[in-house]
């Protein structure tokens, strides 16, 4: 099997979808893997490294793209790209399902067939290729720790002879993977941390990282969440209680971290204008949901921007934004998902289109929209 890893082409990206760790691990599977060059630049990987670890360089991106019986790729494909592609080759990426289906069309056209990771059902079997996690977890750090570098004072109580410094209070909106990350970084820094979230199992997780939980009850007996383990929407009623509480927990908060999302929908609204504005002077929110709508109806995508004193942080991409990590945790996703597709170490590959994994992530098999989320589009 011929594996291929271009330029990240959207965005400026960072990220890139193989290490040289993870290309000797497909070599010893009996792939031959080509990377494009500059493909690790944001990342620190050199050509050099790669063709270290065995892959073979392309100058371009046409003839390695068109030979490629695998594309890795961090982010969807522009269309153009996907004109480049071999009829039949499997595309593996963060696909972007819910959005821009003119987009995912240009990819169903050009006959491959699509994985997209984010899309990885939560079962312990997946857990080692599960994207949403590698990815958020580095986000919830670094949500922080963008927090703490903009606001103007320390986070941990300090005691000296001049006096006595408060620690910070930082309040932490859903406690999935970013959310806990946060927690843990937060307290860490020595801040006083609280967290929210609608699922009731969050609570037990949020004071095992030292943390109060801060929840109105949900008058609904699934505990606030899927079968999958996601949030759901809440009922209008329990909206209205919640911004009551939020409303309350927030006005004594020096850094608020929101990082709520509902998969499928836009993120909730959860810090209103009058929140922010109940703030102290030089408090900071960061919106990690900003680029599904934000938590905040305040925040810009990709801005950092202050309203009345409090300082409201944007930044899109924020794995991105630690791209080493981010990389090595998704190379590797990638790796554990496919690396089980592959018979013995001749490079042999069989897809088995049964397999929960493939069931849950494939969006389209050889052209053809296959995922339950995309079918009704096949008839568009
Ligand atoms: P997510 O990124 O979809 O959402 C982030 C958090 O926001 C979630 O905890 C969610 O409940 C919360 N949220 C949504 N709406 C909210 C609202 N209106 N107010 C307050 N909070 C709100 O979720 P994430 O981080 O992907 O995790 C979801 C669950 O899946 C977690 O329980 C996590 O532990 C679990 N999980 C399971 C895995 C596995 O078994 N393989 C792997 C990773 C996560």
């Amino acid at each position: 099997m011929k594996i291929f890893v271009p330029v990240e082409r959207l965005d400026g990206e960072p990220r890139v979808a193989v290490t040289p760790d993870t290309v000797k691990k497909f070599i010893g599977l009996g792939c031959a893997v080509s990377v494009e060059t500059g493909a690790g630049a944001g990342a620190h990987i050199s050509d050099a490294a790669f063709a270290d670890a065995g892959a073979k360089i392309a100058k371009t991106s046409k003839q390695a793209a068109k030979a490629a019986d695998i594309v890795l790729k961090v982010l969807r494909p522009t269309p153009e790209e996907a004109k480049g592609y071999k009829k039949g080759a499997l595309v593996v990426g963060i696909l972007d399902p819910y959005s821009n289906m003119a987009g995912l069309k240009a990819l169903a056209k050009a006959g491959v067939s699509a994985f997209a990771m984010e899309l990885m059902p939560r079962i312990t079997r997946a857990q080692s290729m599960d994207v949403l996690s590698s990815q958020s977890n580095l986000a919830g750090y670094k949500a922080v720790i963008d927090a703490a570098a903009e606001f103007d004072r320390a986070m941990p109580m300090m005691m000296t002879a001049a006096g006595t410094i408060a620690p910070a209070r930082v309040f932490i909106m859903g406690a999935g993977v970013a959310g806990l990350q946060a927690i843990a970084t937060a307290r860490r820094l020595g801040a006083i941390v609280s967290a929210t979230d609608v699922r009731a199992v969050a609570a037990e997780q949020v004071e095992s990282l030292g943390a109060t939980f801060v929840m109105v009850e949900s008058d609904d007996e699934d505990g606030g969440q899927t079968a999958g383990g996601y949030a759901k929407e809440m009922s209008d009623d329990y909206k209205a209680r919640q911004a009551e509480l939020v409303a309350e927990t927030i006005k004594k908060q020096d850094i608020v971290i929101c990082t709520a999302l509902i998969p499928g929908r836009p993120a909730p609204t959860l810090v209103s204008k009058a929140m922010v504005e109940s703030m102290k002077p030089g408090s900071i929110v960061v919106d990690l949901a900003v680029e599904r709508g934000g938590n905040c109806p305040l925040s810009k995508p990709g801005k950092v921007v202050v309203h009345k004193d409090v300082t409201i942080m944007g930044h899109v991409n924020v794995a991105g934004r630690l791209a080493v990590d981010a990389s090595n945790l998704y190379a590797r996703n990638l790796f554990n998902f496919l690396s089980p597709m592959f018979e013995g170490t001749n490079g042999k590959f069989k897809i088995d289109w049964e397999d929960e994994t493939v069931t849950g992530t494939a969006l389209m098999r050889d052209g053809k929209l296959i995922h339950p989320l995309l079918k009704a589009s096949n008839k568009e």
